[in-house]
C-alpha cells in the first residue's frame, strides 16, 4: 500500500520513520518543509502538496494540530480532495473534537472520500516501535483496506465506532495524561517543599497500586527538571480546549477539565508551550504558594 503522512511533526515524522522501516512506500507534506526533510534520507519521497500526497496514495494519514488544520490540508487550494481517486481513505491521526470529525468526514464523503478517525495513544518512541494503541472511527471496510499499514504502527487498534467515536474516545484519554502530570507534578512539589528526595516520592509511589507508566517514565525526569518535548505543552491545552468543547456538546459536566485547561493555558501564556506538557511541573513551582 502506497501511504502519505501530512504533518510531519513529532507524532508525524516518527509514524512516517516506523512505516518506512516496515517496508512500506511513504510520501509526506509539511507546511514548513524543512521538518520533512529528514524523512527524505530514510526513503520517503517529500512533495510539495497534500494534493500531491494523495494523487500519490492508497491511505493518506493526516497529522496535524488542530480541525482547522485537518480542513485546510483536506480543502484549502492544493488539498488532499484535488488529489481524489478511486478508492482513496483518509485517516485522521491529529486529536481532535468529535463533533467537527464528523462534519469533516461527512464533507470528504461528498468528495467520494471515505475518512476515517484513528487517533493514537502513545508518542514519537512508541510510534517509531510499532507500539502505539490505534482507536478508529468510521465506515470498518474503510479501515479494514488500511489494516496491514494500521498493524505496522499499532501493535493493539480498536475499533471504536461511527465517524467521530474514537476522537471521544482519544479526548477521555487525555484526560487522564492531563490531570495524572498535574497530580504527579503537585506531588513532587509537595515532597520537595517538605525536604523529601522527589526521587524517593517516585520510589514509593512507585512501589504501590498507584504507580503509572507517567510516574515511572515521565517521573525521573520531572523529579530532576529535564523537559524535553515528546509532546507539546501548547499542543495538551488545545486537547483540553477538544476536551472542553467536546464535554460541553454533549452535556457533560467536567470541573477538572475546566481547571486543568486554566493551568495549561496560563502555563501556554507564561512562556512554557514549547517543552513537554510534564513542564506544568515547571509552571506550577513558579506560582506563589496560597497558604
Ligand atoms: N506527540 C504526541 O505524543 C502525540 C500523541 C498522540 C496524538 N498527538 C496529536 O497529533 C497531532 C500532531 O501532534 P505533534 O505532537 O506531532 O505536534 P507538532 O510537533 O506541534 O506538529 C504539529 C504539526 O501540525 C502542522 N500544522 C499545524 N497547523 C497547521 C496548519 N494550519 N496547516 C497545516 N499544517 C499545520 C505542523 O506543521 P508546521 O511544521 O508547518 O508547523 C506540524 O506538522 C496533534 O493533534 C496531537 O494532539 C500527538
Amino acid at each position: 500500500m502506497n501511504v502519505g503522512i501530512i504533518g510531519t511533526g513529532l507524532l508525524g515524522s516518527a509514524v512516517a520513520t516506523r512505516l518506512l522501516s516496515t517496508g512500506h512506500t511513504v510520501t509526506v507534506y509539511n507546511r514548513t518543509k524543512e521538518k520533512a526533510e529528514p524523512l527524505k534520507r530514510l526513503g520517503a519521497s517529500v512533495v510539495e502538496s497534500p494534493k500531491k500526497v494523495s494523487e500519490k496514495s492508497d491511505l493518506v494519514i493526516t497529522i496535524v494540530k488542530d480541525a482547522s488544520a485537518v480542513e485546510s490540508i483536506a480543502f484549502g487550494s492544493d488539498g488532499i480532495i484535488q488529489g481524489r481517486h478511486d478508492g482513496l481513505v483518509v485517516a485522521d491521526m491529529s486529536t481532535i473534537n468529535p463533533v467537527s470529525s464528523r462534519k469533516i468526514a461527512e464533507k470528504y464523503a461528498q468528495y467520494g472520500i471515505q475518512m476515517i478517525d484513528s487517533p493514537v495513544m502513545g508518542g514519537p518512541s512508541l510510534a517509531e516501535k510499532g507500539q502505539l494503541v490505534v482507536m478508529i472511527g468510521g465506515e470498518k471496510t474503510a479501515y479494514e483496506k488500511c489494516k496491514a499499514v494500521f498493524d505496522s504502527i499499532g501493535e493493539k487498534t480498536f475499533y471504536i465506532g461511527a465517524n467521530g467515536a474514537a476522537d471521544s474516545m482519544k479526548l477521555a484519554m487525555n484526560l487522564q495524561i492531563a490531570i495524572l502530570a498535574l497530580s504527579i507534578s503537585e506531588g513532587i512539589i509537595l515532597a520537595k517543599k517538605s525536604g523529601l528526595d522527589p526521587l524517593l516520592f517516585l520510589e514509593v509511589l512507585n512501589s504501590t497500586y498507584f504507580k503509572t507508566g507517567m510516574s515511572l517514565l515521565k517521573g525521573p525526569k520531572m523529579a530532576k527538571g529535564v523537559f524535553e518535548p515528546s509532546f507539546f505543552l501548547s499542543v495538551m491545552q488545545k486537547d483540553l480546549d477538544e476536551i472542553n468543547y467536546t464535554a460541553k456538546e454533549f452535556g457533560a459536566s467536567l470541573p477538572v477539565a475546566r481547571l486543568a485547561n486554566e493551568l495549561y493555558q496560563n502555563a501556554v501564556k507564561e512562556g512554557f508551550g514549547k517543552i513537554d506538557y510534564t513542564g506544568i511541573m515547571a509552571y506550577l513551582e513558579k506560582l506563589k504558594a496560597t497558604t
